[in-house]
């Protein structure tokens, strides 16, 4: 299969009406019914009506709230935090079930079986009626699902800038030529399917770019605000380590907004709260209190003590070597 890479020549593919999305069968159940019944892979008037459900929906969620809703839980799947905001179920198994239809919604990619059974249970969960209106619902839950946590990742390592341009969640897309044509020195024949490079066009281009851009931003920018706030405090969902530059504050656990499940460490100077069995490492001069039940290690070794408090219940406290206070 050719590829296109020039930026050039890949705008000018995603903006010609000669270049289609490879067509998929007609289907009554499954993912196959889903990719026939999505804007996704339709073209023509199918796409432009489907497309428009879409854009529908989105523009009933504020990114603003999204962002938000990140911030506050940014360990939790983004799809989540999507889902409630369109006031759709966004309990464990619904999240579950559009990993599994997004791990196989390119035809080709994954266990079609177990996207079978998944797509089902969506089309259950949002209503039970199989119509363009549920697909468009589940197809936005799908098409968010992995290209923004991976976006998320990414950009925890490296930034979401850097992460966009330099590795593009989506690398590349697929175009169907239903002429022939000639690009720079590329020269495609009708019937002929072309890879897409996406380098430089993270959210795609023409009238099949992603509509979910600005939404998917947002979600990235909450999750990193949480875990990077420029104003040096940082709050963590649960599972996450945490690490905190010297100075910095961290807060988590029950009564915030957060629950901390992974380990804290806070450079000299920081202080540490977590909440019922968050444990707590600080480094010299550090300030650790765990609330019930959490072990807390403060000091190490170092010349400089901390300070360790645990909570009232349960909580254990083991200093390093002299360094307690
Ligand atoms: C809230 C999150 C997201 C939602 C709701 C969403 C939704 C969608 C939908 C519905 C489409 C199909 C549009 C059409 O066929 O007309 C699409 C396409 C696309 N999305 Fe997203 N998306 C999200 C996140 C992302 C992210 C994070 C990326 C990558 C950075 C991305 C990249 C793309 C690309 C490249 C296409 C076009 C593919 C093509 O032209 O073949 N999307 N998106």
């Amino acid at each position: 299969m050719q590829m296109i890479d020039d930026l050039g020549d890949a705008l000018a593919v995603l903006h010609d009406p000669g270049f289609v999305v490879p067509p998929v069968p007609a289907a009554t159940h499954g993912v196959a019914w889903l990719r026939a019944t999505v804007g996704r892979f339709s073209d023509g008037e199918s796409h432009t009506r489907r497309r428009a459900l879409s854009e529908a929906l989105l523009s009933t969620v504020d990114p603003k709230a999204l962002r938000a809703a990140a911030s506050s839980s940014p360990h939790a799947h983004p799809v989540q935090h999507l889902a409630a905001a369109l006031g759709l179920d966004s309990s464990a198994g619904t999240i579950d079930a559009v990993r599994v239809v997004a791990a196989a919604y390119q035809p080709g990619t994954g266990d079609e079986t177990a996207a079978d059974v998944a797509v089902r249970t969506l089309v259950d969960t949002f209503g039970g009626t199989p119509d363009e209106s549920t697909a468009a619902r589940i197809g936005l839950l799908v098409q968010a699902c992995d290209a923004t946590a991976t976006l998320i990742d990414r950009a925890r390592a490296a930034g979401l800038e850097a992460a966009l341009r330099d590795t593009p969640p989506v690398p590349a897309t697929k175009r169907l030529a239903t002429r022939p044509t000639a690009l720079g020195n590329t020269r495609v024949e009708a019937g002929e399917v072309v890879r897409v490079s996406l380098h430089g066009i993270p959210f795609g281009a023409g009238p099949r770019s992603c509509p979910g851009r600005t939404h998917a931003l947002a979600l990235a920018e909450g999750a990193l605000t949480a875990t990077f706030d420029p104003d040096g405090s940082v709050v963590a969902d649960a599972g996450g380590p945490v690490v905190a530059a010297a100075g910095g504050s961290m807060v988590t656990g029950d009564g915030g907004p957060v629950v901390v499940g992974g380990s804290v460490v806070a450079a000299a100077g920081g202080s540490v709260v977590t909440g019922v069995g968050g444990s707590v490492v600080a480094d010299a001069g550090g300030l650790a209190v765990a609330d019930v039940g959490g072990p807390v290690v403060a000091g190490g070794g170092r010349a400089v003590g901390g300070s360790a408090v645990a909570g009232p219940i349960s909580g254990s406290v083991a200093a390093g070597s002299g360094d307690a206070q």
